[in-house]
């Protein structure tokens, strides 16, 4: 019988997850699990999580894995997790890949379908300082490759643009080195279990998302639906 699947998009800060989670999300019809995104609007309500994520996001760190799960968890129990998913930013250490197989088996999921984006750090960095981000809906723009119509102004619902209080340069640099410490050697997990893919992210967005595509379509092709 086909088992739905997970894509999980790895890669650096800046690298393209979000704008690409986003555009397979949308044409998969399942959702778009972002634990940066859960944080942020933890931080936003200032709940507990957000309380206690606020300072280590500030510092370019990463939350602790007990957290990042609980969070996962309780996302993943909600009616809509049957559909597969698409993971954005998780996950990013060693355990967190641990956990999250065994969650995948628990749920009845296949193997997920795994792509690294890959970008230089030059590139990263240059983009992560162009980023605005909708207040509103969350679009993602770059002032220097993906302008807004208006400046400040959301194309899709208006809503003010606003910059992540993580791209500043100092920020940037201590999660530039998170990614290279903790969530790198996750290439080499997935490579092992004979899932992982990897994607050009310095192409234009319609270029990666179409490489992408191609990827989870072969896959589901292979194996099932997502
Ligand atoms: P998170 O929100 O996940 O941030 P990140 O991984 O650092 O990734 P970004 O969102 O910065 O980049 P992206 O790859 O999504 O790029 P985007 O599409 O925006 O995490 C934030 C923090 O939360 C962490 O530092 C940590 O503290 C905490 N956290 C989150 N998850 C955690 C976890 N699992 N465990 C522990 N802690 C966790 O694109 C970037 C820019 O480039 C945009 O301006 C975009 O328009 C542009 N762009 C994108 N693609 C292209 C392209 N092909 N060509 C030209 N420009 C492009």
């Amino acid at each position: 019988m086909a088992s739905n699947h997970a894509l999980i998009l790895l890669g650096p800060p800046g690298a393209g997850k979000g704008t690409q989670a986003k555009l397979i999300a949308q044409r998969l019809g399942v959702p778009h699990l972002s634990t940066g995104d859960m944080f942020r609007d933890a931080v936003k309500r200032a709940t507990p999580t957000g309380l206690l994520a606020k300072p280590i996001m500030e510092r370019g760190e990463l939350v602790p894995d007990s957290i990042v799960m609980k969070m996962v968890e309780e996302r993943l129990a909600r009616p809509d997790s049957g559909k597969g998913f698409v993971f954005d930013g998780f996950p990013r250490t060693l355990p967190q890949a641990e956990q999250l197989d065994g969650i995948l088996n628990r749920l009845g999921f296949g193997r997920p379908i795994v792509v690294d984006i890959r970008v230089d750090a030059d590139k990263l960095i240059q983009r992560l300082s162009g980023r605005w981000t909708c207040s509103v809906g969350g679009e993602i723009y770059n002032v220097f490759d993906m302008p807004p119509k208006v400046q400040g102004i959301c194309d899709r619902d208006g809503g003010k643009l606003v910059q992540r209080a993580d791209d500043r340069p100092e920020v940037v640099t201590a999660r530039l080195v998170a990614y290279e410490r903790q969530t790198k050697p996750l290439s080499d997990y997935y490579q092992r279990q004979g899932v992982l893919e990897t994607v050009n992210g310095a192409a234009p967005v319609e270029e990666v998302s179409r490489r992408v595509a191609r990827i989870v379509d072969d896959a589901v092709r292979r194996d099932g639906h997502l």
